[in-house]
């Protein structure tokens, strides 16, 4: 398994990311996008596959007939050790009893995709690599956030590349990849506190 880790996420112009425990967007470009970057190993010949991370209500949100995500691990985080769920979809009470696990098998990239609650650890998690964020520029009727606000951003992260624009049902979007700058961060984070849930 690498040594780091990486994020997906998609999030609209007031970083909204979900709404009633689904996406507020349609977007099949950025599900086939999703589903290339999380798939593809080029240990796969080796047996290695890819891992997905994500939080118990991520999970759920997922169409019974589409989860587990094929050809991934797939990892939900619960604090509850009772959680049901189907033979081989493995489960951990933290992100880094996660980590730990994944590392005990053929694993090659893990991926954390959401939700907000997980996205918060994961983002100021020392391990925390690449941010693969998909840029949707509207915005749409959210209850969920990424919690990170500009500033943060700013402090946090810096741009490795940016699609083109692109266009579909009516909507730009762009894919945006960043890296995480953990002594930036560190400075930052001596110099001024992060705010809980940020929403710009
Ligand atoms: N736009 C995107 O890219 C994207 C991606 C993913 C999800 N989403 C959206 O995000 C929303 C869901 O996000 P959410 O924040 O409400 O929920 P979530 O992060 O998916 O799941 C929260 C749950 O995860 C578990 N959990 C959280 N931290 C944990 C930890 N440290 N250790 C163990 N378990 C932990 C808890 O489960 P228990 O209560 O069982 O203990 C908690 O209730 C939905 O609207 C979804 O559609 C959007």
């Amino acid at each position: 398994m690498r040594e780091k880790f990486d994020i997906v996420v998609a999030c609209d112009q007031g970083r909204g990311i979900g709404r009633d425990n689904t996406l507020p967007w349609r977007i099949s470009t950025d599900l086939k996008y999703f589903k290339e970057l999380t798939s593809t190993s080029p240990y796969a010949s080796e047996g290695r596959k890819n891992a997905v991370i994500m939080g118990r209500k991520t999970w759920e949100s997922i169409p019974s007939g589409f989860r587990p995500l094929k050809d991934r691990y797939n990892l939900v985080l619960t604090r509850n050790p009772n959680y049901a769920l189907p033979q081989g979809v493995l489960k951990a009470p933290s992100l880094d009893e996660a980590l730990k696990l994944l590392a005990r098998g053929p694993v090659d990239r893990v991926f954390v995709i959401g939700g907000a609650e997980i996205y918060r650890q994961a983002l100021i998690h020392e391990k925390c690599g690449l941010l693969y964020l998909t840029e949707i520029r509207a915005r749409f009727d959210c209850d969920t956030f990424l919690p990170l606000n500009a500033e943060q951003f700013k402090g946090f992260y810096r741009l490795l590349s940016c699609s083109e624009v692109m266009q579909e049902n009516g909507l730009d979007f762009c894919f945006k990849v960043y890296e995480f700058n953990y002594p930036e961060f560190l400075a930052f984070e001596s110099t001024e506190p992060a705010e809980e849930v940020p929403n710009t």
